[in-house]
Parts: structure tokens; sequence; C-alpha cells
């Protein structure tokens, strides 16, 4: 396994940019961001109804379409990956950046089509403050894999809308 597809013990893969391993976001910042309005069922909201509308989107869905033939299944591990990255469960001990190594076709311009939707289900279903620990902890993965798939670099500027 190289430096930048280390995991944490909590299963999260977090590379920053020198590609060394650093803690979740929502570590670092410690007890400063309270959490107490997410909950197991917010969490499995906000997965349907992504994923929802991921399958209908016009640049995303005919990847995911392609790629995912049973969505029980990734829908089930989606909601163990935020549950351990917000809610720190521990439930989530993949590795995300392999896994979209191995997907054709995808561009720093799908990661923004990603975030821009991500941002918008985020809002609907959270407040304000936590769609935020939603957002940051997006944002950060999907600038973490563009760079390390060489896709090129995402900017916060180009995707601070939900920040
Ligand atoms: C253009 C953007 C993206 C595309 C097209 C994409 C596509 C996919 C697909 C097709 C899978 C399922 C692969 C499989 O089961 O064979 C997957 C898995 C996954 N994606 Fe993404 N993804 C994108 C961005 C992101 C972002 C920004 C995150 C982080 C928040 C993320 C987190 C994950 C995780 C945790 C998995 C499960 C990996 C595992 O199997 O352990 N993805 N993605």
């Amino acid at each position: 396994m190289s430096e930048q597809e280390k995991s944490l013990p909590s299963g999260l893969p977090i590379e920053d940019e020198s590609g060394s391993v650093s803690l979740p976001l929502s570590e670092r910042v410690g007890g400063a961001r309270e959490t107490v309005g997410v909950t197991e069922a917010g969490i499995r909201r906000l997965v349907y109804t992504f994923y929802d509308r991921i399958q209908n989107h016009e640049t995303l869905g005919p990847i995911f379409n392609e790629q995912i033939t049973d969505w029980e299944p990734h829908l089930k591990k989606m909601c163990d990956f935020w549950s351990s990255a917000i809610l720190r469960t521990g439930r989530y001990a993949g590795r995300p950046l392999p896994v979209h190594r191995r997907l054709p076709d995808l561009s720093a311009n799908l990661y923004r089509d990603w975030l821009g939707l991500f941002y918008q289900t985020t809002g609907e279903i959270f407040e304000p403050s936590d769609a935020r620990l939603f957002n940051e902890m997006a944002m950060r993965m999907a600038m973490n894999m563009t760079h390390a798939l060489g896709l090129g670099e995402l900017h916060i500027s180009d995707i601070q809308e939900g920040i």
C-alpha cells in the first residue's frame, strides 16, 4: 500500500497535497464542531436522495449507471462512509482512491458537478452548520482525489458555494 492510499484507523483515508495522511477535517477541528443535528436517518436521507439525483444527472448518471448495477450495496456503503466521516462510528473501512482510479473518463469538471449536486442536497436536508460539515469533507476528498488521480487541481474558488 502506498503512502497515499494508507487508511486511518477509522478507515478514512485522507491525503493532503503532499501525499501525507492527515486526520479527517471533522476530527482536526476537534470539539469545535458539533454534529448534534446529524442522525443516521438524516445520513440515509442524504445518501438516497443524492444518488437518486445522480442516476438521473446528465453527466454523472451515465458513469454511475455503467459501474453500478446493484445500487443497494453501494447506498449502504455510502451510508457507512458518511456515518464514519461525520459521526465517527468507524463503520466504513474501505479505500476510495483505488476505487476511483479504476473509473474511466473522470475529470475535474465531473468532480465539480458532483460537488454542486452534493451541496444542493445537503443544503436541503441539513441545517447550514451541519451541511457545511458534509460539504467540507466532500470538498477535501474531491480535491485530494483529483490531485492524486492527475486530473488537475480543483480550486476552492471553483467549488466554494457550499462551504
Ligand atoms: C466525479 C465524481 C465521482 C464519481 C464519478 C464517482 C463514482 C463512484 C463510483 C462509480 C463508485 C462505485 C464503484 C464500485 O462500486 O465499483 C464510487 C464509490 C465511492 N465513492 Fe465516488 N465518485 C465521485 C466522487 C466522490 C467523492 C467526491 C467522494 C467523497 C466524498 C466519493 C466517495 C466514494 C466512496 C466512499 C465510495 C465507496 C468506495 C468503496 O468501495 O469503498 N466519491 N464512486
